[in-house]
């Protein structure tokens, strides 16, 4: 019996069990009412009394070491979940828990914005044919954007959409006015990366068309955008411009974020920073759109939502959106 209760002690010391299920195994074999220990308790009766002080001492050895491992298992076990997983749920959370990334915070405020005074939103594929982003967009056809050096192409007629402009005429084509949207999309084009240029980048398009609307509309409605985004005390300049697709055309400017009109780098000095391109819509896109100019025109704009995000921010470096590094993207709040 002294050898059995010997090799016992080995065997519990050696016993191993990380997980709830071994620790069971472990209390039945041991432990329970019919478990080895017990079982010796029994035989105890038959010790003869000459061995009974030693065999007693070395049974009740066991029994100590038997109920010290099985408490040191159910104190491990018990910080594991039940997938295995060796997480301690009650630790506090790291503090970079994941935020919306900015380009995203931006797009999701210039749509809120336009929501306010009524547009809803549209969106168009990515991979476009050569009418919706060129053609009925009145682009001539030696039009230097056809080039395979700015635009890249799939084949002759199809090719990743260079602007989301060409949402406007997925969306008249199908829509009678009054038609008020906002496009956002990714768009892309044939540059080589640096802080300030991408293969890919974000636009939100606008259009608005309906009877009797005007460039004033046009002008009150970017005044508005503007003074949302930028603050009320933000000022716009409209500058003749051409596009293809408006007739007249224009760049917008704001007045300089960062300076505030006294010149500084951000705006080279100038006191204004572009902001969009804009114009009425030209007569010879609603004609492509099935849509009669003598009744309706409409204005347009499109805007890059990067750059609005670099003038929000004071961001200066376009490859900072897309690198992904948690120290950068850290840094911006999950406002909205
Ligand atoms: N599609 C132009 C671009 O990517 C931006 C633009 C200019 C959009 C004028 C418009 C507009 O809707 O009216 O550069």
């Amino acid at each position: 019996m002294k050898d059995r209760i010997i090799e016992l002690i080995d065997e519990v010391e050696k016993f191993e069990g990380a997980t709830a299920e071994k620790a069971e195994q472990f209390r039945l074999k041991f432990l329970s009412r019919k478990g080895e220990i017990s079982v010796l308790f029994d035989e105890f009766k038959n010790v003869t009394p000459d061995l009974k002080k030693e065999v007693g001492q070395l049974l009740n050895k066991l029994k100590v070491a038997a109920q010290e491992k099985l408490d040191s298992f159910k104190a491990a076990t018990e910080n594991i979940s039940s997938s295995g997983s060796t997480a301690d749920l009650t630790l506090p959370v790291s503090s970079f828990e994941g935020s919306r990334h900015p380009l995203q915070i931006i797009r999701r405020e210039i749509l809120s914005i336009f929501g306010r005074i009524g547009f809803t939103v549209a969106d168009g594929p990515e991979i476009e044919d050569d009418w919706h982003n060129f053609s009925a967009l009145n682009f001539p056809e030696e039009h230097p954007a056809r080039d395979m050096q700015d635009t890249f192409f799939i084949d002759k007629e199809i090719a990743l959409r260079t602007h989301t402009s060409s949402v406007q005429v997925r969306v008249l084509e199908k829509t009678q006015p009054p038609v008020r949207i906002v496009m956002p999309g990714r768009v892309y084009r044939n540059e080589a990366i640096s802080a300030r240029a991408h293969c890919f980048f974000h636009q939100v398009e606008g259009l608005y068309v309906d009877k009797n609307v005007s460039f004033a509309d046009m002008k009150q409605t970017l005044l508005y955008f503007s003074r949302e985004m930028f603050g009320e005390k933000t000022e716009i300049r409209l500058r003749p411009s051409y596009f293809p697709f408006t007739e007249p055309s224009a760049e917008m400017d704001i007045s300089c974020t960062i300076c505030h009109g006294k010149g500084c780098t951000v705006c080279k000095h100038s006191g204004w920073v572009e902001i969009l391109g804009c114009g009425m819509v030209d007569p010879a896109v609603l004609k492509n759109c099935k849509i009669d100019p003598e009744v309706y025109s409409g204005f347009a704009f499109g805007m890059g939502i990067e750059r609005i995000t670099m003038l929000k921010y004071g961001v200066n470096d376009l490859r900072l959106f897309s690198e992904n590094d948690v120290r950068f993207l850290g840094q911006f709040g999950s406002a909205l």
